[in-house]
């Protein structure tokens, strides 16, 4: 296997510290070997843009009027599949790659048919927020499809609010797994009660009233991500929030202007640094610049309910988000018990959380969290499995985890991202109290959300 790059080598007190990326096209192995005493994460580091802001940004840049431009937009593959989709939509989209990427909105309702397929890649919230868009896109015709991991998860979740509103949409196995053709219709408001906390069912719909003459209407079970809500209102949408019930109305046809978006730290990204941090003794981070919007910030109180030494400071808000940097210590953690509301505000940190609980004294149950088994992949099965690869004591329950904690230490092996993301970057944290060698497979997952993860590792262990 060729070395593509030596990303880090380290030579203290005898001891080596590696970071080893090889490549064997079109995958990537990661190996961490850490010191026998071990590393600490020290320094001040700053995450990259919201991965869900980044997508909504794009989106409602591309059907506002006039210009969008966005500052800090995630330069991950995600956002560009959502770029992508849109220029074949006829939007002009800039470079992504600038400090200030712009966006020329068509206006609402002017999309184009595109040529060829769009295709969502790795990305559930392109394709199911771009969902909502088609389907009210009258007397066009849309194929969508997406790598084998989107074509392998629930489309039903947004396709049935949808086909209430009088969508037509078709799929493979019953209508509910893409590729899908979607044929763009007027559609009918409608008030849809959404049987899981999605925000992706939630915008999908919403996205859809947009177009749509009427009241339209999500009530969800508990809150979920409220970035739509956010944005909808700073382009001027008609929409009205009621918190109580978790109910959002668009009242549509409402028409968007083009802003100014600043998109925040992603709290999902920093959520391995926070977990990093807590774990591996002589730790002490700052993150800046992190999005704290509450429906978002459960992963600070899990770990912060687990005694994690974490601080808020310099709080304050930015075009509608609130932000804020962190600052983790270590410190001895406890485990805990997670259910109910607090899932869905934490549910992208499942897997990291899932590693912190590994050195907690005492186990730690999270429950209420089946939604991780329809993710990139199944991540209650994946990283219950590599985790006990690696030594540890994890054991699945069908709608959460099982982690029994006290552990001292893992032992590095070879353990597989299974081309998720967040497991890929959850076990090279894990890695971080691992002894010896863990070999991370397929780690070029990253790259969907956080294209600068090795970097950043680099730099807070200090090579
Ligand atoms: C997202 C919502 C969440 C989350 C995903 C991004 C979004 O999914 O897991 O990474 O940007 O709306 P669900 O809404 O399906 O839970």
């Amino acid at each position: 296997m060729p070395v593509q790059s030596l990303a880090a080598y380290h030579d203290t007190n005898m001891t080596r510290s590696l970071l080893h990326l090889t490549a064997s096209p079109p995958h990537q192995q990661l190996a961490v070997t850490v010191p026998p005493d071990g590393v600490a994460l020290t320094g001040t580091i700053q995450v990259p843009g919201d991965k869900s802001i980044s997508h909504r940004s794009l989106m409602l840049g591309a059907i506002a009027q006039g210009e969008t431009r966005i500052q800090g937009l995630l330069l991950g593959e995600d956002p560009r599949s959502t770029a992508k989709c849109f220029r074949a939509m006829g939007v002009e989209i800039s470079n992504l790659a600038d400090e200030w990427v712009t966006v020329r909105g068509v206006g609402l309702g002017n999309l184009q048919e595109p040529a060829d397929v769009l295709d969502a890649g790795n990305s559930g919230t392109t394709l199911r927020l771009m969902l909502g868009l088609l389907a009210s896109h009258p007397d066009r015709v849309f194929t969508v499809t997406g790598d084998s991991s989107l074509r392998s998860r629930p489309m039903g979740r947004v396709i049935q609010p949808l086909t209430q509103m009088g969508a037509t949409i078709w799929g493979r196995q019953g209508h509910t797994l893409a590729p899908l053709a979607v044929q763009g219709r007027s559609l009918k408001p409608t008030h849809y009660h959404s049987p899981i906390a999605s925000a992706q069912v939630k915008s999908c719909v919403l996205l859809a009233g947009l177009l749509t003459e009427g009241p339209t209407t999500v009530t969800e079970p508990s809150l979920s991500r409220d970035h739509s809500e956010r944005m909808l209102q700073a382009f001027g949408a008609d929409l009205t929030l009621d918190q109580a019930t978790r109910t959002v109305t668009v009242n549509g046809p409402t028409t968007l202007t083009g802003q100014t978006v600043i998109v925040p730290g992603d709290i999902s990204s920093a959520a391995f640094w926070l977990v990093g941090a807590a774990i591996t003794p002589g730790s002490e981070l700052v993150i800046e610049n992190v999005g704290v919007n509450p429906t978002r910030t459960g992963i600070l109180e899990a770990l912060q309910a687990m005694n994690a030494d974490i601080t808020l400071e310099n709080q304050r808000l930015v075009t509608g988000e609130p932000i804020a940097d962190l600052r983790v210590r270590y410190g001895p953690l406890t485990g805990a018990t997670f259910s109910g509301d607090l899932i869905p505000r934490m549910i992208d940190e499942i897997p990291v959380l899932a590693v912190a609980a590994l050195f907690a004294q005492g186990p730690t149950i999270i429950k209420d969290a089946a939604e991780l088994r329809v993710k990139e992949s199944d991540r209650l099965a994946v990283m219950a499995t590599e985790l006990n690869r690696m030594g540890a004591n994890v054991t699945e329950l069908p709608d959460g985890l099982e982690i029994a904690g006290g552990l001292s230490n893992l032992m590095g092996d070879q353990v597989d991202s299974f081309t998720d993301h967040r497991v890929g970057m959850s076990l090279a944290i894990a890695a971080l109290r691992a002894q010896g060698t863990t070999t991370i497979q397929r780690a070029e997952a990253a790259a969907i959300s956080y294209p600068t993860f090795l970097d950043t590792l680099k730099q807070v262990c200090g090579y």
